[in-house]
């Protein structure tokens, strides 16, 4: 792509939350390994006073405390703070003094979705805009079709596509990338990768956390736009895409916003037989008990914390080929897993003996693994017949990577911004896509008048999650 390893940071929202718990420690990993340019600058800015010394302080305060102090000296003396105030146009001349190599600019909002659009303003008009400046956003990009399009046209107006680092934290997490890994580094699945050979996919997100004081964000998006709109359909199009030609930005994200366009319309005439929305209500995780969402919040809401979807990708490959759902807050455990249920072999030789079909368990979280179940012969004199036990062979990943550390996925997303990689970045159609369909879904819901229907806290949403997948005689992998 030609873009060269930029010289300055530019940290949109750096006292927020997100630049607290991942921005900070991510950069500050990254420095210690050696991997940040040399002259990188970080230059944070945000709404509240502070001076660079008091900034650093700040920064001090979110990176390990076991930290080698060397390295945090090094790490801290890179950052420096100016005040802004985005709606203030003229601040962002101030901004752009402190920026004297504009082109090798990195700049990541991390802020509001209502900033943006004078935030880019504001950048292109002090010259913060041009050739050598890439722009990196945060979620939520809108919380529509509409809203999304209005926030890639203000987007589009000062970066073009190729400087737009759309961010997907899902994308940067090992098992996720390793999707490809497994899927196109193996002879072995791909030809059985298909609706010949797949009966289902399913893919659950547990959380065991609620708001987390979060509150008024995520009452106004709900699991749906919160966790499906982005994370989940990536994972779906990760699993489903064609093999790219290459593991170049343009062919990987062809190949899965085809994904993301097959995907078969949930609207108002199917929605309530493919879709199911939760609210968790008081209950108990782990033997702990914990109130209800409404509580949590401190007001009545109607808003989904858990959704189930039955979802299918309509293409030659995965014809008739379900696609299960799941992702709640307060769920039993933290959990993010893909199982890919393979068919039945097509006779058994082994009389009444049962059967069970391969699956491949592909953990994402807490750990990372991958699992294939297998029918094996149980030891045994067998004198009515062999006796078959299903099997783990366990790629054991955790082990066979013992030695490397588990990285934050911003780590690996931040360094790709600054050294201008943008394969693991979401690109406009993928967004647009993304959105269309879970558009269609939420006007279903409200055609259709759909509650969310209560659920104890700690457990996998409301009955109808589960005879969402029983109706086709599927049952949730736990
Ligand atoms: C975020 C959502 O995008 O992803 C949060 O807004 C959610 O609600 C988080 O908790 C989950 O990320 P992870 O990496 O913990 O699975």
């Amino acid at each position: 792509m030609g873009m060269s390893a930029c010289t300055h940071l530019l940290l949109f929202g750096a006292t927020g939350d997100l630049a607290r718990r991942m921005l900070l420690p991510s950069l500050f990993a990254l420095d210690t390994e050696g991997l940040l340019p040399q002259c990188l600058r970080i230059i944070a800015t945000a709404r509240s006073a502070h001076d660079d010394a008091s900034f650093q302080a700040l920064a001090a305060d979110t990176l390990p405390e076991a930290a080698d102090p060397q390295a945090r000296s090094r790490f801290l003396a890179r950052l420096s703070y100016v005040a802004l105030d985005a709606s203030d146009q003229q601040g962002f001349a101030a901004l752009a003094e402190a920026v004297p190599d504009r082109g090798n600019l990195a700049i990541f909002l991390s802020t509001a979705p209502a900033l943006f659009g004078a935030t880019i303003a504001g950048l292109a008009s002090a010259g913060l805009a041009g050739p050598g400046a890439r722009l990196a956003l945060e979620k939520p990009l809108g919380d529509s079709l509409a809203a999304s399009r209005t926030i890639n046209d203000a987007v589009a107006a000062a970066y073009p596509e190729d400087r737009t680092f759309r961010i997907d934290h899902y994308l940067g997490k090992e098992t996720v990338q390793n999707l490809m890994g497994f899927r196109f580094a193996n002879t072995l699945f791909e030809p059985l990768w298909n609706a010949a050979h797949i009966a289902h996919v399913q893919i659950s997100i547990g959380e065991t956390v609620g708001l987390e004081g979060r509150g008024d964000y995520y009452d106004g998006m709900g699991a749906l736009r919160d966790m499906v709109q982005n994370h989940m359909l990536q994972l779906v199009a990760l699993l489903a895409m064609e093999p790219p030609a290459r593991l170049d930005p343009a062919s990987v994200r062809d190949e899965k916003v085809k994904v993301l366009r097959s995907l078969r319309p949930i609207d108002a005439a199917s929605v309530e037989a493919c879709s199911v929305r939760g609210q968790y209500t008081a209950g108990a995780i782990d033997g702990v008990a914990v109130p209800g969402y409404t509580a949590d919040l401190g007001r009545a809401s109607d808003t989904e914390t858990f959704v189930a979807l039955k979802a299918y990708v309509d293409n030659w490959r995965w014809k008739g080929v379900p696609f299960y759902l799941r992702t709640g807050k307060r769920a039993p455990e933290r959990l993010s897993e893909i199982i890919v249920q393979f068919r039945a072999v097509p006779h058994s030789i082994f009389g009444a003996a049962p059967l069970a079909a391969n699956k491949l368990v592909i953990t994402l979280q807490p750990d990372e693994n991958i699992r294939l179940s297998m029918m094996a012969k149980a030891p045994g004199l067998d004198q009515d017949g062999l006796k078959l036990r299903e099997l783990p062979l366990d790629i054991g990943l955790p082990n066979a990577f013992a030695e490397s550390r588990r990285r934050i996925a911003y780590e690996r997303l931040l360094l790709d911004l600054i050294e201008g990689r943008q394969t693991l970045f979401v690109r406009r159609d993928e967004v647009e896509a993304q959105w269309q369909w879970i558009d269609a879904i939420r006007a279903g819901w409200a055609a259709r008048g759909m509650a969310a229907r209560p659920h104890s806290a700690g457990t996998w949403g409301p009955s109808a999650a589960i005879a969402l997948t029983e109706r086709d005689d599927v049952t949730w992998h736990d």
